[in-house]
């Protein structure tokens, strides 16, 4: 650009601020020299605001700004010690002097085990040193006056007075914890050509920043002229909150059901096996009730068993069935449905509601944490949840269960299902749903029609469609993680930046 098109174009890029440092310069003695930044002093600008607008000018090419940087040396507490109590070597000295010699293990003891190591290797340098476990006193040439310096030299860095001696300093820099460095950088500032032009033309004048209700009040708004904001100027990134990507999609998944109809239920995390096994005529030595599988809780019965008429219809199914259903044929044991646990799945939700919902149709779903007593690996989780639901009606069928999940895994993004006969005590037939995508199959679940020793026994005349579908594997492909656990893992990155499917 030439000169006097930027003279032209930069006086509104330019803050007030930058324009009374860019007048300052050029009011300076000597414009050809460079200035220290820190004798630059504007009325209302604090030495900050001066600071950032000089880097400001450089960045645009209106200034030159030279470094310089120089190292300050500090007394440390120990330096200060040092100087107020006498070095550890002279103070061991002053001891030899009054007493001829002393034990290594007496100077210990007198002056605490890190002086006297101290000590002695300071004395060691000035050649004394101890034999057989004594150091005794021998006449140096000029001891005190080194003493004497080195306390000089740090009474000079203590009060600030520069380096007065190269060598002490080397000397005191290899003893540790002595001193201190603190690096500062001084900048210098020069104006280019087109900064000094700038300040040359450029009229200063106030600007309004910002729109204070002062402003407004006082009118002086209607004679002044507004800081224009430069939209270009790159600014940090912000992460505004969001939502955690599971959150994210258990609001996209109880969107879908809503949508077409369903009601949301809910339930809890502690249920009695009773609810959560026996409704739904999962025999009391199924592997499933095993401690392999299932947390149980320790504690006695602390919370009502709802609905406890149930009991007795959960013993008459499992030991003689329903009409035309044999049943198990063992002997049911009311104790084993007492116990608490931690809900392995949520169709324990679905088959409580429907006992408390019986008008048909019903539809109903929930997105919800269940718990396994499970290895942990790259696609099982021993604390997950399940999206579940059920459909309660007439017409339900295997084909409206069809419908169902092709429906809602198609309102996803995902259009190519597969449905694969399965085996769940309480459904029949049963089938699993797996998602084909990239080539790759992945199983989301299991769904079937609940059997009648599920349904009848507890008033439910129509048939029941239900599913439960994992949430996290779900998540694995709907956000293309290779591992499960990498959604609760709390990395920074992928939470900020994950991408939503659709
Ligand atoms: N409850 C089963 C599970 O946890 C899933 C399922 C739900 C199967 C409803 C059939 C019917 O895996």
């Amino acid at each position: 650009m030439h000169k006097d098109e930027i003279s032209k174009a930069k006086p509104q890029e330019i803050s007030p601020g930058e324009l009374r440092i860019l007048k300052f310069l050029v009011a300076s003695s000597d414009v050809e020299r460079p200035i220290p930044e820190n004798s630059i002093s504007i009325e209302n600008m604090s030495i900050r605001e001066i600071s950032s607008s000089i880097s400001w000018l450089a960045a645009k090419g209106l200034i030159l700004l030279e470094k310089d940087e120089k190292i300050f040396y500090e007394l440390t507490e120990e330096g200060k010690r040092f100087l107020d109590e006498g070095l550890p070597e002279e103070q061991v000295y002053d001891l030899l002097e009054k007493e001829g010699q002393a034990t290594i293990s007496g100077i210990i003891s007198t002056f605490g085990e890190k002086y006297a190591r101290i000590a002695m290797a300071q004395l060691a340098k000035l050649n004394i040193k101890p034999v057989k476990g004594v150091l005794s006193l021998q006449g140096i040439a000029g001891i005190e006056d080194i003493f004497a310096r080195r306390k000089r030299f740090l009474k000079s860095v203590e009060e600030g007075n520069g380096i007065p001696d190269p060598q002490l300093l080397e000397h005191f820099r290899k003893r540790e914890d002595v001193l201190s460095e603190r690096k500062k950088t001084f900048r210098s500032v020069l104006l280019t050509e087109d900064g000094k032009l700038i300040a040359e033309r450029t009229e200063l004048r106030d600007t309004i920043a910002e729109i204070t209700p002062e402003v407004l009040r006082t009118g002086i708004w209607k004679n002044s002229e507004f800081r224009k904001y430069d939209i270009t100027s790159p600014v940090e990134k912000i992460y505004a909150a969001s939502l955690h990507p599971i959150t994210f999609l258990i609001e996209k998944v109880r969107r879908i059901f809503l949508d077409i109809g369903f009601t949301e239920m809910d339930g809890h995390y502690i249920e009695y096996s009773g609810w959560n096994m026996d409704a739904l005529y999962i025999p009391q030595d199924h592997p499933a009730r095993d401690m392999q599988d299932t947390f149980y809780l320790n504690s006695k019965e602390s919370i009502d068993f709802e609905h406890p008429e149930v009991l007795d219809i959960f013993r008459k199914t499992h030991e003689k069935g329903t009409k035309g259903y044999a049943g198990w044929g063992y002997k049911w044991d009311s104790g084993k449905a007492k116990q608490m646990l931690l809900r392995t799945h949520t169709t324990v939700s679905t088959i409580r509601y429907l006992y408390e919902h019986q008008e048909s149709p019903q539809a109903v779903f929930s997105v919800e944490k269940v718990f396994r007593h499970e290895s942990v690996d790259w696609k099982h989780l021993a604390e997950l949840h399940q999206i579940e639901g059920a459909y309660y009606g007439k017409d339900a069928s295997l084909s409206s269960l069809k419908w169902l999940m092709k429906e809602f895994y198609a309102r996803l993004g995902f259009t190519d299902l597969k449905f694969v006969p399965s085996y769940y005590p309480y459904t029949e037939p049963s089938m699993d749903v797996v998602v084909r995508i990239n080539g790759k199959e992945m199983e989301l679940g299991g769904s079937g029609v609940f059997r009648p020793e599920v349904t009848r026994p507890l008033g439910l005349k129509e048939p029941v469609v239900a599913w439960g579908l994992g949430l996290e594997r779900l998540a694995m492909i709907y956000y293309g993680l290779d591992d499960i656990r990498k959604i609760y893992q709390s990395d920074i990155d992928w939470l900020r930046n994950f991408v939503i499917k659709s």
